[in-house]
């Protein structure tokens, strides 16, 4: 069993709540029908999934545990949206084959110890002509200014985590190897970005990784694994309001996103 390396500390999920079908799921919105039955896979906080229920006929929503589906229902009660929510393991859904339109996952394939086993599930859900549809960012690619020594070593000792816990941190430029090898043949790739240059955005991309890296689930691993001392996870914190407060400063976060067509 893969460890979700980000963990659900508020300063994580206050990254995961700025999210938006537009802003996230682009690439998928053209190609949504209002009768659609869609599954959104490891929902999360639940912005992108409350926004598509308002694209599509139904959705469901899974998340790994019953603690992680209560996150996901708040948005959704909070967004008085309509969505089925159930536990459920990519790697072994528990839904019959062919049940969905639309098979969505956003930033999960990055988390899991089998990205091929989870898309072959995810196939088998979808409907022959549905879509499977998988987003994930890919942190080599990611790129910045001022570049401020802390904040490559932020990046070594992320991509070190999160493949300690399983995951493969670069899964953005994998995603179209992975549809290939469980069977997807008609596969679109493309690659979008998010950019934080403004103001506001520099204040709470920077200031939620300040936090984060001092006191969510990936501190306590880097610390406990001997991967990085508090005073090192301090110095990145501090690189981080830095580099927020730079009228410069600019971030662009790659990801990879696939859909693929299922016969
Ligand atoms: C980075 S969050 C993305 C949440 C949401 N899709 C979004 O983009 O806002 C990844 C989510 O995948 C879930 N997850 C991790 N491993 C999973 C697995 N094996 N099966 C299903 N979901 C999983 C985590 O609990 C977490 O909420």
């Amino acid at each position: 069993m893969t460890a979700y390396t980000h963990g659900h500390h508020d300063s994580v999920l206050r990254s995961h709540r700025w999210r938006t079908a537009q802003n996230s799921a682009g690439y998928l919105l053209p190609h949504l029908r209002p009768t659609d039955r869609l599954l959104d896979v490891g929902a999360g906080p639940g912005t992108i999934t409350a926004d598509l229920t308002g694209l599509v006929a139904h959705v469901t929503a899974t998340e790994i545990g019953p603690g992680e589906l209560d996150l996901t229902r708040s948005t959704l009660v909070e967004r008085d949206a309509a969505v089925e929510l159930v536990v459920a393991d990519v790697h072994d859904l528990p839904f019959d084959d062919a049940t969905f339109d639309v098979t969505h996952a956003h930033q999960v394939l990055q988390h899991v110890s089998d990205p091929v086993q989870a898309l072959r599930e995810m196939a088998r859900v979808t409907k022959p002509g549905g879509i499977v549809a998988v987003r994930d960012s890919d942190y080599t690619g990611f790129t910045w200014r001022p570049r401020l020594p802390a904040l490559d070593h932020w990046l070594d000792l992320y991509r070190a985590a999160a493949r300690a816990n399983g995951g493969e941190p670069d899964a953005g430029r994998r995603l179209l190897a992975w549809a290939h090898a469980a069977g997807l043949e008609d596969v679109t790739a493309s690659s979008s970005t998010w950019c934080y240059a403004t103001p506001d955005e520099r204040t709470w991309w920077a200031g939620m990784w300040a936090e984060r890296i001092v006191s969510s689930a990936i501190a306590q691993q880097l610390t406990e694994s001997g991967s990085a001392t508090p005073a090192e996870l301090q110095e990145i914190s501090e690189a981080w309001a830095a580099w927020g407060a730079d009228p410069d400063g600019w971030f662009s976060v790659l990801h990879g996103e696939l859909l693929c067509r299922v016969r």
